[in-house]
């Protein structure tokens, strides 16, 4: 169903000798700004199987564990750099009180997620993963956290307590001390906090002025310890069909005259295909193309929120941080009953994830920060643990692959190639042909390019403005079947495999299969 709808004027960039379908450009020299290595976070909450069973196994498992936490976790996260880790929700963060989670007796609390558990399954929060073993999963991944504060039921006081606790060095305020005697005399030294979670819904239901005046009261008085604190206030839902610029427009309004810092702005961005819309394992060619078109949304939400902050704050002091994002499908393919909102995640969640990925870098400038969600055993997850079992999904390899953009700077990447017609629900729909982005650090160059096609594969001439490839390797995800995934018995189905690169008078020329992302690595002479 796919059809030629344009053709560029390419002669006069070589296209036409070169018998290339795609001719992508990257301009070095004018590289934008540095690509934080915080757009590739994580994000796991108290939910389902998340934490219990996906991270925390405990002490006394016999899976593979460091004083509790999932080896494989661990290691599985070192090796794409975790950047961050964001806890302890979520939903789930607006109930929690971080008092629970420390020390020898730990009281069982209420979970939030408790109401969608199946009936007869126990969802009781045994409060065995707190915040010293939140950041001793932090320490052993080498992610920095990210923590969000009870604003829902909590207080101001809660709030500061809790920053006392983790920041100040022992031997001042008793707090630290209790820390110490806790097991950690030295400083969690916590920059990033989250001031509530979708405090337009389960984190209290609120209007943007009103949480503007919470969110008032919760940053004054904030514990003056090191590090820097990076506060970041809720922002909107953002769903795909609603992008909700009128609580970011209430909240800044709400917070025109006050002096208090907002350093980052949360966005939820959610490729909604829950209410009937679509099943994370089978689908067809227009559920294919609708998931991966929803991705490419994402360049355009960030852009209309920036847009309505650019009113209030033009010099763009408070940065966006998209902390939850993923494609959530209708349930009923979850990977256990108690594993609520997990879902199977297929070569479609690869190519999403790799768009996804592609606007976050070319609004490097905007985003500070951005976490998937959620790492384990919910939504667009990279991993799927249930016992001893345990599984990288495709998800996974796409971060492996955009990995060298970290701590690069963004570059700019002119791709000519044919856009698309798609078949889309009632119809068809246009959309590009070939997407992607670059960046360079040092003489490297890493070009990262996504084919959505599910009928032809693209070769694409690769050429650096001013410059010449000296040499040229690469990477690609993809499989025949568009459905496939890893799975418990088959963990290897979807694995990278290396793609030839060739290079001509310098260039470099690779063919890109249909349906899959591939990863370029190139030495600039
Ligand atoms: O990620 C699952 C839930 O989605 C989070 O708890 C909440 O913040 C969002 O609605």
């Amino acid at each position: 169903m796919e059809r030629r709808s344009f053709v560029m004027a390419l002669a006069g960039l070589g296209m036409a000798q070169s018998g290339a379908d795609a001719l992508v450009e990257a301009s070095p020299s004018e590289a934008g700004p540095e690509i934080s290595k915080h757009l590739y976070g994580h994000f796991i909450e108290h939910l389902g199987t998340v934490i219990h069973d996906g991270v925390w196994v405990g002490p006394d498992s016999k899976i593979p564990n460091a004083g509790g936490i999932r080896k494989q976790f661990i290691d599985d996260m070192k090796r794409i750099s975790a950047p961050n880790l964001r806890w302890p929700g979520g939903c789930f963060a607006d109930g929690y009180h971080w008092r629970d989670g420390i020390g020898r007796k730990r009281p069982r609390t209420y979970n939030y997620w408790q109401h969608s558990m199946p009936a007869g399954l126990d969802h009781t929060e045994t409060n065995q993963f707190g915040i010293h073993e939140f950041m001793r999963a932090c320490r052993l991944i080498g992610a920095e956290p990210y923590v969000a504060a009870n604003v829902g039921s909590g207080s101001p006081r809660e709030f500061h307590d809790w920053v006392s606790y983790c920041n100040a060095p022992a031997g001042t305020v008793s707090l630290a001390d209790e820390r110490a005697a806790n097991g950690d005399k030295e400083p969690f030294g916590v920059s990033w906090w989250g001031v509530g979670n979708e405090s337009w819904g389960c984190g209290g239901d609120m209007k943007p002025a009103e949480y503007a005046a919470l969110y008032r009261r919760f940053v004054t008085q904030f514990p003056v310890y090191p590090p820097k604190p990076r506060l970041v206030a809720t922002g909107p839902r953002g769903h795909s069909r609603d992008m909700d610029l009128g609580w970011t427009t209430g909240f800044f309004e709400a917070m025109r005259e006050h002096r208090s810092p907002v350093n980052g702005f949360s966005l939820h961005y959610y490729t909604d295909f829950r209410n009937g819309r679509g099943r994370a394992p089978a689908f067809d060619a227009a559920g294919w193309y609708a998931v991966i078109r929803e991705g490419m949304r994402t360049a355009d939400v960030i852009a209309k929120h920036w847009e309505v902050m650019s009113r209030f704050d033009p010099r763009h002091r408070t940065k966006l941080v998209v902390d939850e994002w993923g494609v959530w499908y209708s349930p009923g393919d979850e990977i256990a009953p108690r594993a609520i909102l997990s879902q199977p995640l297929t070569l479609r969640d690869a190519l999403h994830t790799a768009v996804t990925f592609d606007a976050f870098q070319r609004h490097a400038d905007k985003v500070a920060m951005a976490c998937v969600a959620q790492t384990v055993n919910c939504i667009h997850s990279l991993f799927l643990a249930d016992g001893g079992k345990w599984v990288r999904t495709p998800v996974y390899s796409v971060f492996e692959m955009y990995r060298p953009h970290m701590g690069a700077r963004s570059v700019p990447l002119r791709i000519r190639a044919d856009e698309i017609a798609v078949p889309a629900d009632g119809g068809s729909a246009r959309m590009a042909g070939l997407s992607g982005s670059a960046s360079m650090i040092g003489k490297r160059l890493t070009v990262t390019l996504t084919n959505p096609s599910l009928d032809v594969g693209k070769k694409a001439r690769v050429r650096v403005a001013g410059g010449a490839i000296a040499e040229g390797r690469g990477r690609v995800l993809t499989h025949e079947n568009m459905q496939a995934r890893n799975s418990f018995e088959r963990p290897n189905e979807v694995q990278l495999a290396p793609v030839r690169v060739d290079l001509r008078e310098g260039d470099a020329e690779v063919v890109i299969p249909r349906q899959a992302v591939v990863a370029l690595e190139l030495r600039i002479s």
